[in-house]
């Protein structure tokens, strides 16, 4: 074994330029950990003028990252473009045919291309690691893969997406509406110019999707996620989550259930005092069900130069040591087709919010609409009087079947007296 492993580095932004800066920084121990001595070899970027504040001096230059993939004099590709296609795959394609580990925080690649991927680096018999690709500094696909490998998993829930907590974070502490809030974290560069993989949840359901494919033993399935984002969450809403002790977070769930794998990112409901419930800001964090560690909860910082830079060079390391796991766990030949959960089947609590005209009888005709579906309620409540003018009803549901709430909802949503159209947030106590 050669006593140094040569890295080429595609993508210098803010994660690549973390990653040159942290193997220069902590490169002591780095070297300790892995028994080797890392270098990084070549390096691929658009700009070769600008300064990123690292030292690239002893690295070859490269103006194609595909044709660097797949060159000699190195060992790890450490792919940090992004993209789910374009260059990012063929250059991961391309170092994995040349028979070179592959390291990548590319979450939208491996969410839609992960098992075949897989497969190839299977066949190569390389590496495919992607811990930064998911809640970044968390070691989150470590802990999964690894430090859970002795149990089954039965659930797996995660605030997966630092900007849509941070947003969310601040509505509820300043009491401001979703689009200012996004305003303003674009003017401090907290959120994308163009936010829409944040606050839509697809950035999210990118993670779920390697989370539910780490959790389950089965082929990564994103086309298969249902996917809403926070732009509907309204201030009232929040404030009534307060006052019935839970937070509104973007959660992703994986979930086993007896008609399949269920897959979901959208606007729940937790405790206020629950693991997940306590997260805010930019904080991600995940909660594991396991049948013998039961739960098991995991928070950190899911994005920024420093925690990703974290991620990519912990992967980095166990390769040097020789440390090559299937990228999901088990060989993805054995990587099962995902069994999608029946949608008609899904089950859970809700809140339910309308606007109302406060008129007599307004509840009655809500009620009957819910009794004929049989939704049983836990709790209903008005707030304010203003005969004949618009009021919030609250009500939330015990565990039911999905279905059925939303045909009475769409009965409820058509009544002369509901002045909005429902906002139903699911209830995620378990
Ligand atoms: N944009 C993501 C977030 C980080 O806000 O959490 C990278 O996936």
């Amino acid at each position: 074994m050669s006593d140094e492993i040569r890295l080429a580095v595609a993508g210098l932004g803010t994660v690549g330029a973390g990653v040159v800066d942290l193997l220069d920084r902590n490169g002591g121990p780095i070297a300790a950990r892995a028994g080797r001595r890392l270098s990084v070899a070549a390096v691929c970027a658009r700009d070769r003028a600008k300064d990123r504040g690292v030292d690239l001096a002893g690295a070859d230059w490269h103006d194609d990252p595909v044709a660097m993939a797949g060159a000699g004099g190195h060992d790890i590709f450490v792919e940090l473009i992004g993209g789910a296609g374009g260059p990012a795959k063929a250059a991961v394609e391309a170092a994995l045919a040349a028979g070179k580990h592959v390291v990548t925080a590319n979450k939208a690649l491996i969410a839609e291309h992960g098992a075949a991927l897989a497969a190839q680096a299977d066949a190569a018999g390389v590496a495919l690691a992607f811990e930064a690709g998911v809640a970044g500094g968390i070691p989150i696909v470590k802990a999964m893969r690894e430090g859970l490998a002795g149990n089954r998993i039965g659930r797996v829930v995660g605030i997966l997406n630092g900007t849509c907590n941070y947003i969310l974070t601040d509505m509820r502490h300043s009491g401001r509406r979703f689009e200012e809030v996004l305003t303003e974290a674009q003017d401090l560069g907290y959120a994308e110019a163009d936010p829409r993989f944040d606050v839509d949840g697809i950035d999210a359901a990118h993670k779920l999707a390697i989370l539910t494919s780490l959790a389950f033993g089965v082929a990564v399935d994103f086309a298969g996620v249902s996917i809403a984002g926070i732009r509907k969450v309204t201030p009232v809403d929040i404030a009534f989550a307060e006052e019935l002790d839970y937070r509104i977070k973007l959660l992703g769930i994986g979930a086993l259930t007896d008609s399949g794998i269920e897959q979901c990112v959208e606007p729940c409901m937790v405790r206020r005092d629950s693991p997940l419930g306590a997260v805010d800001g930019v904080y991600n964090a995940v909660t594991v069900q396991a049948d013998a560690a039961e739960d098991t909860t995991y928070e950190g910082r899911g994005a920024g130069a420093g925690p990703t830079a974290s991620a990519v060079v912990a992967d980095i390391v166990d390769i040097a040591r020789g440390r090559v796991l299937p990228a999901f766990g088990i060989p993805a030949g054995a990587l099962e087709p995902l069994q999608r959960a029946d949608v008609e089947a899904r089950r859970g609590a809700f809140y339910v919010r309308l606007i109302v005209r406060d008129r007599p009888g307004v509840m009655a005709d809500i009620a009957a609409a819910l009794r004929d579906e049989r939704v049983s309620l836990e709790n209903v409540f008005q707030r304010g009087r203003a005969p004949d003018d618009a009021v919030p009803v609250v009500l939330t549901t015990h565990e039911g079947g999905e279905a059925a709430l939303k045909r009475a909802l769409v009965r409820i949503g058509g009544l002369e007296t509901v002045l909005e159209e429902p906002c139903l947030i699911r209830i995620e106590d378990s």
